[in-house]
């Protein structure tokens, strides 16, 4: 089957897309992005986390189907056109929360998302955000330092 939705701003679309083929693999495989990891295809890491309307999903759940002209946000669609790293991108640097990187997209778009819709979380709020989301290098302090950081920075540019 076809599968036409938009991805990151962009009208795409994926031919002989079989029933069971996941967004995930879509996106990967066939639309040459990759930012969106595939670390256990099981609903368990968030490593594929990507935004469907909006909202975060595991994109390994997700069939590609189920994407069908609707709107898709992957860790690429973070950054400015000219590769400006997003206040959250930035702020992940900044803190030291990057270590090998497995997490890093999916702990992105998520944060991403909160801070949209939440400019002032507690503690509680990321922590709750970021529930779905494994890290195995960090231990997880520094990501909350970079999810502060990104939202004191939201609030100075506001
Ligand atoms: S690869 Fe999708 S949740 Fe782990
Ligand atoms: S930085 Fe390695 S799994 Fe999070």
């Amino acid at each position: 089957m076809r599968v036409t939705f938009t991805v990151n701003g962009r009208e795409q679309a994926a031919d002989d897309v079989w029933e069971g083929e996941s967004l995930l693999y879509v996106l990967r495989e066939r639309l040459g992005l990759p930012g969106s990891k595939n670390a256990c295809e099981q609903g368990e890491c968030g490593s594929c986390t990507v935004r469907l309307d909006g909202v975060p999903v595991c994109s390994c759940l997700v069939a590609a189907g189920q994407a069908e002209g609707r709107d898709v946000v992957t860790v690429e669609g973070l950054a400015g056109d000219d590769g400006t790293l997003s206040t959250v991108q930035q702020a992940f640097v900044d803190a030291g929360a990057v270590q090998c990187g497995f997490c890093t997209p999916g702990l992105l778009v998520a944060a991403d998302e909160l801070l949209e819709r939440n400019p002032e979380p507690s503690d509680g709020d990321i922590r709750e955000a970021l529930s779905g989301n494994l890290c195995r290098c960090t231990g997880y302090e520094k990501i909350l330092d970079a999810v502060r950081l990104a939202a004191a920075r939201t609030g100075e540019a506001v």
